[in-house]
C-alpha cells in the first residue's frame, strides 16, 4: 500500500473514497492534528446499530452493549471517567512486572519450536500468534488451556469487529462469541471477587478514582477489549520485526553486533510497518479540513501507516534503519486514546524478537513459499509467514 499512500500525500491529502464511502486522510501533520481534535468521534457502533434490520439488531444487541462499553469507541466525558479508572490497572510497575514471564513465555514457545524437529514452520502459527496470546491470558488470570477456545471466541468476534470477512451467519457467530466470551469473564470476575487474587485483573475489579470504579458490564466488556487490543496488534508486530530484519541483512547485522538496539529497532518496525494501518473515526460535527467538507456522521480512515513514511516528518522515511533516533511515529495512536498497552507491546517485541534471533541464528525466510499478507484495511501483516529454522 506505501506507493499508493505516497501518492495521496502529494495530491490528494485529505481523499474521498466513492468505493469506501470514507475520507482517507494520509499526511503526518493532518493525521496528529486530527486525532488530537475533537471533530472526530471514535463512537461508530451507533449509527451502523441504527441501520440493521430489526432481526439482526436483535441479534446483535448484547455485542454492541458491551462494545459501546470500551474505551476505545467512546467519546469524552465517559471515556475519560473510564480511562482514568483503568490506568490504575495500567501502571509502569503493573507491566513490568510481566516481563519474567513474557520470557518464560518465549522460551516456552522456542523450546517448544526446536524439540518439534521440523525445520519449515509457519512463524506467525507457531511463535507470534501464541506468545501475545499467553501473555494476555495470563495478565487476564485465564488459564493457558483455554487458548483454542479463546481463538474461536475472539474469531467468531471478529467477524463482526473486523467486518473482513462476509459469511451468511456472520451475526450469530459474532453474538455467539460475545456471549461465550462475556459468561467466562463474568464468571471469573465473580470468582476473583469472592477469592482476590493479586494481579492486573484484581488490580481492574478494584481500580478506583475519585470513589468511581467500573460497573460489572464495563469491567466483562473491557476484559474482552484488552484481550482484542493486545493481541492481534502484537502478533503483527512480531511477525513484520521478523520479516523486516529477515529481508534487511545489513540491519539484522548492526543489532547482532549491538543488541541494545533492539530498542530503537522495535520502534523502527513499528514506523517503517506497523500493525495498524489505519485508525477509524466518523465525523462529529460538520466542518472544512484543507477545503474539504467532511460532513456529520461520514467515516474518516486515519493513515498512520502513511503518515510514519511522511517524508516531511522523517529523513529518509523510505528506509529501514535501527538506529533512527528522533522517531515521533503515530503507531499507538495520539491524543486521548493513545494506546494503553504501548509498554507491554514494547516488551513483548523485543523480548519475542530478541530471543527468537538468539535461538535460531541461521534463521531464514523460505524462498519458496513467500509470507501471505493479511488482505484488510486496518490491520497489516502477514497471515501465514513461512520460514526455515535452520539453515
Ligand atoms: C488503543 C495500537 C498493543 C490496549 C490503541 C490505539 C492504537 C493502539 C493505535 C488507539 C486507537 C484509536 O485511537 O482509535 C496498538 C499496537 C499494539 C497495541 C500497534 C501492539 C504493537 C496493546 C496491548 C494492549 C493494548 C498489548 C493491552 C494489554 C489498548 C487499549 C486501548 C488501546 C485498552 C484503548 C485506549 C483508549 O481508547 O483510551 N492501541 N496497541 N494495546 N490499546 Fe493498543
Amino acid at each position: 500500500p506505501f506507493p499508493v499512500y505516497a501518492r495521496l500525500r502529494e495530491e490528494d491529502p485529505v481523499h474521498w473514497s466513492p468505493s469506501l464511502k470514507s475520507w482517507i486522510v494520509t499526511r503526518y501533520t493532518d493525521v496528529r492534528d486530527l486525532l488530537l481534535s475533537d471533530t472526530l468521534s471514535v463512537n461508530r457502533l451507533l449509527q451502523f446499530y441504527q441501520s440493521l434490520p430489526p432481526a439482526d439488531a436483535l441479534l446483535l444487541k448484547d455485542i454492541v452493549r458491551y462494545l459501546n462499553l470500551w474505551l476505545a469507541f467512546r467519546d469524552p466525558p465517559d471515556h475519560t471517567r473510564v480511562r482514568r479508572i483503568m490506568r490504575h490497572a495500567f501502571t509502569a510497575d503493573a507491566i513490568a512486572e510481566m516481563r519474567p514471564r513474557i520470557e518464560d513465555i518465549s522460551d516456552l514457545l522456542l523450546d517448544r519450536l526446536a524439540a518439534a524437529g521440523t525445520k519449515d514452520v509457519d512463524l506467525i502459527k507457531e511463535y507470534a500468534l501464541q506468545l501475545p496470546a499467553f501473555v494476555i491470558m495470563d495478565l487476564l488470570d485465564v488459564p493457558r488451556d483455554m487458548l483454542d477456545d479463546f481463538k474461536d471466541w475472539s474469531d467468531d468476534m471478529a467477524v463482526f469487529i473486523g467486518g473482513a470477512r462476509n459469511s451468511e451467519d456472520k451475526y450469530e457467530r459474532a453474538a455467539r462469541g460475545c456471549r461465550n466470551m462475556s459468561t467466562y469473564f463474568r464468571k471469573l470476575i465473580e470468582e476473583r471477587t469472592a477469592h482476590p487474587k493479586p494481579g492486573f485483573l484484581m488490580d481492574l475489579i478494584n481500580a478506583r478514582d475519585e470513589g468511581d470504579k467500573l460497573s460489572d458490564d464495563e469491567l466483562v466488556a473491557t476484559c474482552i477489549l484488552v484481550l482484542f487490543a493486545g493481541h492481534e496488534t502484537t502478533t503483527n508486530l512480531i511477525g513484520n520485526a521478523t520479516l523486516l530484519l529477515l529481508r534487511n541483512p545489513d540491519e539484522l547485522s548492526k543489532l547482532r553486533a549491538d543488541p541494545d538496539l533492539i530498542d530503537t529497532t522495535i520502534e523502527e518496525v513499528l514506523r517503517f510497518d506497523g500493525p495498524t494501518n489505519a485508525l477509524v473515526r466518523v465525523v462529529a460535527k460538520d466542518h472544512d479540513f484543507h477545503g474539504r467538507k467532511l460532513r456529520e456522521g461520514e467515516r474518516v480512515f486515519v493513515m498512520v501507516n502513511s503518515a510514519n513514511r511522511d517524508p516531511q516528518m522523517f529523513d529518509d522515511a523510505d528506509s529501514f534503519d535501527i538506529t533512527r533516533k528522533q522517531n515521533r511515529h503515530l503507531t499507538f495512536g495520539q491524543g486521548i486514546h493513545l494506546c494503553l498497552g504501548a509498554k507491554l507491546a514494547r516488551e513483548e517485541g523485543r523480548i519475542a524478537i530478541r530471543k527468537l534471533f538468539d535461538r535460531f541464528p541461521d534463521l531464514a525466510l523460505d524462498a519458496e513459499n513467500p509470507p501471505e499478507w493479511l488482505d484488510a484495511m486496518v490491520p497489516r501483516g502477514t497471515r501465514r509467514l513461512p520460514v526455515k529454522l535452520e539453515g
